[in-house]
């Protein structure tokens, strides 16, 4: 690891009245999740010359934002990778970081407040973001980072689904985890904050008035099964993801909007000791399904005349 600094560890907001989340705790356990989240995003790209994101944003990136930023191990890698660019992360709660490169800057916002920072990004990237806003959120997330992108920046999203998938027939249908994602999803739109980020997040793109719109579909295994050697390093890393993740995952969302009647927190534990237990059944062959969305803010010259006209509000 290169040069470090302390000092851009968190910067302070201008946000006086942060609203903090308790959809998902913030703990040591939720950042070892992230963590296994990035390396099992990572490991699928590793055949690329960049693994961390698709945007063809060039060799000279000057600014570059990470909203979720999470553990803020994208952020710190990307800003390894771009040392002449500033790499900001933004999460609500401070990541647990003693060092990071001396261009990137973890800062404690929240995406859904007014974005004060000044330069125009070349890059915005989002990841597993799912469950994090409602719709209209999502629209206004989308739309501050298309105002705040530089006319052919990019902006870059990897979510996953938290359904169970086999395509084999090994997962029993009376399987608690063949059932866990369809329930989770009940209870998060009851919530009013879907988990179907991976299915909406393109055409949310589009509408925000994104071009050059580009995906790509992956299988995240999940266990060690899987014969390819990538894919088997994938699935050895996202059983940790699971394991580690899902409490974190479900015990607000079932204490809070669980049917027939929210849970109780030991009802959920019991459950998530059960479904731990299935995960590590090695017979199973699961997975989820995870995309990657990728898309440019227009030029000006591509834009139509009114639009072009159009300041923004
Ligand atoms: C599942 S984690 C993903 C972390 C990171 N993007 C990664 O892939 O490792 C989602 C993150 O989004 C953050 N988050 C949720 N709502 C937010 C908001 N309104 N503003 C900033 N961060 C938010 C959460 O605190 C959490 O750290």
């Amino acid at each position: 690891m290169k040069d470090t600094c302390k000092d851009n560890l968190i910067s302070s907001n201008n946000h006086s009245h942060l609203t903090l989340d308790d959809s998902v705790p913030s703990d040591d356990q939720m950042f070892e999740t992230y963590e296994a989240g990035h390396l099992v995003a990572l490991v699928l790209e590793l055949d690329r010359p960049n693994p961390l994101f698709r945007s063809p944003i060039g060799k000279d990136p000057k600014h570059i934002l990470d909203l979720g930023t999470g553990k803020g191990v994208w952020a710190i890698d990307v800003a390894d990778m771009f040392p002449d660019a500033t790499v900001r992360g933004v999460d609500l709660f401070p990541p647990p970081v003693s060092w990071m490169p001396p261009n990137c800057i973890l800062e404690v916002d929240d995406a859904l407040q007014e974005w004060t920072w000044r330069e125009p990004f070349d890059l915005i990237h989002m990841r597993i973001m799912i469950g994090s806003f409602s719709e209209p959120e999502w629209d206004r997330v989308y739309k501050q980072c298309y105002d705040k992108l530089q006319p052919g920046g990019w902006i870059e999203q990897v979510e996953a689904s938290p359904v169970i998938l086999c395509d084999d027939g090994s997962l029993p249908p009376d399987s608690i985890l063949h059932t866990w994602g369809v329930y989770t999803m009940e209870c998060a739109k009851k919530a009013g904050r879907e988990l179907d980020a991976i299915d909406t997040m393109c055409d949310s793109i589009r509408k925000a008035g994104f071009v050059d719109v580009h995906e790509k579909e992956y299988k995240w295994p999940i266990g060690p099964w899987p014969r390819d050697k990538r894919l088997k390093e994938a699935g050895v890393v996202n059983f940790q993801h699971w394991m580690s993740g899902m409490e974190g995952w479900c015990m607000w969302l079932l204490t809070k909007f669980g049917s027939p009647q929210p849970w109780t927190k030991e009802e959920v534990l019991v459950y998530v000791a059960k479904l731990r237990t299935e995960l590590k059944t090695p017979r199973y062959h699961i997975y989820q399904r995870a995309r990657r969305v990728w898309a440019r803010k227009p030029f000006v010259d591509e834009l139509e005349p009114e639009i072009k006209r159009e300041p923004s509000p």
